[in-house]
């Protein structure tokens, strides 16, 4: 398989497999994703959060399980009446209650487990092997004589004795259900693992697998890849890798490695991808480190200098594909690794013609700053380019005035005077805190002629105790240009405004926009 669209290995490993043409993406992100500690959403942010999936062109979202409260009952009800084009599937334990409440919530799609590892069956639900077996014919029978279409689930699968499981599931098979989902719930097995658990299972049962992968020891985006080599037609996966404890497996990591490793296709529109990843992590809460493979901030970063002279020369030369492909833009920082070419290609971007001698007297700065344990912003960089290439420009804007008030009996609330081409203009904004009213006030002001977003916001102490020193940094958008920017202050409100303006700065033209 090659494909011009992305950059990998000729290498070919001699073990053929037998792979399908098309694998189903059943996204959890609102059931398994939702039960990772510290995550909980509103019915809103749920519908919303399908919604974006949709657009993503997830075939299969398992909503929620209905039974776990009135609020959870009425999310997946709003989803499942929202007429996505994707399924909506609701879980349900295989007891009449459960899939009654998934019923009412008029899904097509039911979701049954039970757990049937020993360990599970004798120590948290105390019955027999026995009385599983009965459960689960009885759950799958009675979601099936509702006409909806029935997925089961032997919970804890990969610990269970596999005659038991296989008996489980042919059993659960003989009385209609049509997909049956393996989960390694606690992630304990090994890709090769894997590989052979459900090549045993697939030459035992009739109805498509699927795999339903944990990630407790860091393996389970290779699992679920090792259970599609072995058969399974479909993967359980949460945006983010969202989920129970070490969470379940990455959506992205899992879409992108069928489509560019393996040449299986999902449907999934691969370039809402970036954006699904930040509408999960704003409404989880739960930020990705910027190494991330393909939604982190740096999957597509480059500061080292040989790199970023490959890079510039042929993308291909570090990047296995197009950021955009992934709804992402590559970036190139400066830094004590920087080169040459990679300043040189950042002072083009800042509308800089640096000498030859500037140019290397302002990497030489750079990596001064980076030496010191700084990140080296591209506000910092145009500082430093200002400074060597001794230009007198003025920042377009600048703060005269910032007003904030807090406390609690008020909303925060501030008030901005810019001056703007020497011009003044004044503007309010409130927040949930003094930093965001302060910035929402910045914002109004600008946003009156340049639509400029807050893309990442970050601060950390420099020192310790109540007078610390705060370094903020963040990332301001204007249309296809990011730039980050950077400010260190005692006071923490004004080290956030001063970043954004030199954000702003960078983002806005020399003459009016
Ligand atoms: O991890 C698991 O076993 C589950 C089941 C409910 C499928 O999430
Ligand atoms: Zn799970």
């Amino acid at each position: 398989m090659s494909d011009s669209r992305f950059h990998m290995s000729q290498y070919r490993a001699e073990t053929e497999v037998n792979l399908p043409k098309r694998v189903w993406i059943f996204d959890t992100t609102l059931r398994d994703g939702e039960q990772m500690h510290g995550v909980t959403y509103t019915i809103d942010e749920k519908i919303l959060i399908a919604q974006q999936l949709d657009e993503l062109r997830v075939p299969k979202i398992e909503a929620g399980f209905p039974i776990t409260s009135p609020g959870e009952t009425e999310a997946v009800k709003k989803i499942a009446a929202l007429g996505l084009d994707a399924q909506v599937v609701a879980l349900a334990r295989p007891l009449k209650d459960d899939i009654d409440r998934a019923l009412d919530c008029d899904v097509p799609y039911i979701h049954v487990f039970i757990s049937t590892s020993d360990l599970h069956i004798d120590t948290m639900m105390k019955t027999t092997r026995e009385d599983v077996l009965n459960q689960a014919v009885e759950g799958v029978e009675y979601a099936k004589d509702h006409g909806v279409f029935v997925e089961f689930s032997p919970q804890d699968a990969t610990r269970t004795d596999m005659d038991y499981l296989i008996e489980v599931c042919n059993t659960v098979e003989d009385v209609g259900a049509e997909m049956l989902n393996i989960p390694d719930t606690v992630g304990v097995l090994t890709p090769r693992m894997t590989f052979e658990f459900f090549k045993e299972v697939k030459a035992a049962t009739r109805v498509p697998l699927s795999a339903h992968a944990h990630n407790d020891l860091g393996q389970a985006t290779a699992n679920t890849l090792a259970s599609i080599e072995a058969g399974a037609e479909q993967a359980h996966v949460c945006v983010n890798g969202l989920g129970e404890r070490a969470g379940n497996t990455s959506l992205e990591e899992v879409v992108i490695s069928l489509i560019a490793q393996y040449g299986v296709e999902t449907g999934i529109n691969t370039r809402k991808i970036a954006e699904t990843s930040a509408l999960v992590e704003r409404l989880s809460s739960v930020y990705m480190s910027a190494n991330t493979p393909i939604i982190g901030d740096n999957a597509f970063s480059h500061e080292a200098g040989i790199h970023v002279h490959g890079v510039l020369s042929n993308s291909g030369n570090y990047e296995i594909l197009r950021p955009e492909f992934v709804g992402k833009t590559s970036r190139i920082h400066a830094g004590k690794h920087a080169g040459r070419h990679g300043i040189s290609s950042m002072m083009e971007d800042l509308g800089l013609e640096p000498t030859r001698e500037q140019l290397k007297a302002i990497a030489d700065s750079v990596k001064k700053l980076g030496d010191t344990g700084k990140i080296v912003s591209d506000s910092d960089l145009y500082a430093i380019a200002k400074n060597v290439m001794d230009i007198q420009e003025e920042d377009r804007v600048q703060l005269k005035q910032l007003l904030v008030v807090t406390g609690n009996t008020i909303t925060p609330t501030a008030s901005a005077t810019l001056l703007v081409d020497g011009e003044e203009y004044k503007g309010s904004g409130v927040g949930n805190g003094p930093i965001d009213s302060a910035i929402n006030a910045i914002r109004n002001v600008v946003n009156g002629f340049a639509n400029i977003t807050l893309e990442k916001f970050s601060m950390k102490a420099i020192t310790g105790g109540t007078d610390a020193v705060a370094d903020v940094t963040v990332a301001v958008r204007r249309e296809e240009k990011l730039v980050t920017a950077s400010s260190v202050n005692g006071d923490t409100v004004m080290a956030s405004v001063e970043a954004i303006l030199k954000g702003m700065n960078r983002l806005l033209d020399k003459k009016k926009t």
